[in-house]
Parts: structure tokens; sequence; C-alpha cells
């Protein structure tokens, strides 16, 4: 098995401003070995440069770019030209996309209401036709760099929720382009992690928004207010435990509350206490919300 985490790597996050991508930022940044790129993108320059700030607090002098970009218009080009205009020498020992930038596309409408097709047209660029893209600027970029690709999924790629069509239909085909992503480049590692329940932005717009189905709204003031909301830096935490341990098949659905994640955790957990730790990977802090939780069986 080769490493993905404590070695040269260009790790680009989509979604980055705020939120998981932040979190992931931070959690990446901690454990990616010398000379390694962080590449960062998202609209929001300014909330871009605080993720910067952080990490580089974290870990002074890591390489952290930044690329103001709108997913939802950006084409091969805008793509290309971001990663060949940051990756340096090149000469990295693992290049990793974590696909995390996404939307919710709920408004209270069920899917039967939906007509519109151009509306569906942005809804789908932004959160599954991107992706598909960057995936194939990312591996002409590195012909010959080992290379990961990581789909911030959901628990609703597999399960249903009322209203939400798009997110799930979203998801669910994002998962699908992953695991086909996998049997054709069985050199590649492919995962697509399910980060449960999350304290983001994303939840407060949805609590925030007065069409939300009133079924959904419920759910989520009572995770939010039961304190089940999970920390974004604990599941960013178990997501890296994930790809040190590398304890699944490339192309699985893995999910925070699975039992992969708890062996990775725990394997990650042993090693910092007991110094193994070859690159100082964090740990969480937060036995509450850790990884041994129930899984509650919803969330975005
Ligand atoms: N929150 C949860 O409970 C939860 C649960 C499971 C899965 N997830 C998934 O985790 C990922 C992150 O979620 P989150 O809760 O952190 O969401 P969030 O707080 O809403 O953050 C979304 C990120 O996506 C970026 N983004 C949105 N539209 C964009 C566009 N057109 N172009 C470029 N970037 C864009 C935003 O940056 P700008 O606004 O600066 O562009 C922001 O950085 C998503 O894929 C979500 O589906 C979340």
């Amino acid at each position: 098995m080769n490493d993905i985490i404590g070695v040269r790597s260009f790790v680009l996050i989509t979604g980055a401003s705020r939120g998981f991508g932040r979190a992931l930022a931070l959690e990446m940044g901690k454990v990616v070995g010398a000379g390694s790129t962080l590449l960062l993108m998202a609209r929001n320059m300014a909330d871009l440069e605080t993720t910067k700030a952080i990490v580089r607090d974290a870990r002074p002098g890591l390489a952290v770019e930044l690329v103001s970009i709108d997913l939802e218009t950006a084409n091969r080009e805008t793509f290309e030209n971001a990663v060949r205009s940051n990756y340096g020498s090149g000469d990295h020992s693992v290049a990793v996309v974590i696909h995390n930038a996404g939307t919710l596309g709920q408004d209270g409408r069920k899917i039967t209401d939906l007509t519109d097709i151009d509306e569906m047209s942005r809804y789908y660029r932004l959160n599954l036709f991107h992706v598909i893209c960057l995936n194939s600027v990312f591996k002409s970029c590195f012909p010959a760099t080992r290379t990961v690709y990581i789909n911030i999924s959901s628990i609703l790629a597999l399960q249903p929720m009322v209203t939400w069509g798009h997110y799930c239909g979203g998801k669910s085909a994002r998962d699908a382009v992953f695991r086909v992503l996998a049997v054709e480049q069985p050199e590649s590692v492919v995962l697509n992690y399910a980060p449960g329940p999350l304290d983001t932005p994303m939840v407060d717009d949805l609590l925030a928004d007065t069409q939300t189905d009133q079924v959904v709204r419920t759910m989520f003031e009572d995770m939010k207010q039961n304190g089940r909301l999970l920390r974004p830096a604990d599941s960013a935490a178990t997501m890296v435990a994930l790809l040190r341990k590398q304890n699944f098949k490339s192309g699985d659905h893995v999910d925070y509350y699975d039992d992969a994640a708890k062996e990775a955790m725990q394997s990650n957990t042993a090693a910092s206490s007991s110094g193994g730790s070859s690159s100082g990977a964090a740990t969480s802090n937060s036995s509450s919300s850790g990884a041994a939780a129930a899984n509650t069986g919803s969330g975005v």
C-alpha cells in the first residue's frame, strides 16, 4: 500500500471557503508532507483568505494557493489554468482532488413540482457536471502521478428525503460516477465519503429558508438543538484517518458512522498515543461526536 498521507502532495479542495471544506483544508494541511501544495477553490475570495490564514496558522510556510471560481460555469479551460498555474514543479508523490463544493437545491418543492429544465441544468452543472470535468482535467494534469479522487457524498446518496430531489439525485449520481472512475482507474484511489450531519452554514441556510419543508425543518432543528450535528473538524479528521489507513475498497461509499471509519480513527488514535504517527495526524478531540456514535440515519 502506498501512503497518501504524509507524503509530498498536491491537494485540490473545492468549496474550501467555509464549512466542511474549510475543515478539510485545515486537517489536510496538518498532515501533508513537506513541499506540498493546497489549492483551494470557491467563489468568495475573502473567505478563502480566512481559510488560508487558519491553515497557515497550523502549518506555517505551507503553500496554500487560492482560486476564486464559480463551479456552475467553470469549464475545462478554467480548470486547466487553475491547476497548471498552481502545481509548481509538479513532482508530487500524490495528487488528491476533494470534491466538496455542493448546494442543497431545495426550497420545499416536491420533485413533481420541478419542470424548469434550465434550473435543473444549473443545479447539475454545479453538483455533478463540473465534478466529472474536473476529474478528467486532473487526470490529464498528472499523467505520471498517483491520483486520489474523493467525492464528498452524503447518506442521501443512498436514502430519499422529501423535497430533496435535486440533492439526492446529484449525490447518488456522483457516487455512481466515482464507482465507474474506480473501475476505470484501478491504479488510483477513489473514495465516496459521507461526512455525517455537520454543523455548517449549509444547515443554517436551510433553517433560515422560509420555504424549507416543515418535516425537514423539524428534523434539522432537532439535530441542532440536541447537539447531534457533528463538528466539521471531527468528520474531516475521520476522512484523513481513512486515507491514512486505506481500509476501504476503491470506489466504496464510506460513512462517518461506518465501521471502516471507526477502525481508521482507532488506528489513528493508537498511532498518535504511541508516538507512531509519522506525519503527526490530527485526531478527533471530541469523544461525544466521535465515529463510534450510532448512525442517526439522517443528515444532509
Ligand atoms: N452540512 C452537512 O450536514 C452535510 C452532510 C453531508 C454532506 N455534506 C456535503 O458536504 C459538502 C460541504 O457542505 P457544507 O455543509 O460545508 O456546505 P456550505 O457550508 O454551504 O459550503 C459550501 C461550499 O461550497 C462552495 N460553493 C457553493 N456554490 C459554489 C459555486 N457555484 N462555485 C464554487 N463554490 C461554490 C461555497 O463557497 P462560495 O460560496 O464561496 O462559493 C462553500 O465553500 C457538500 O457537498 C455537502 O453536500 C454536508
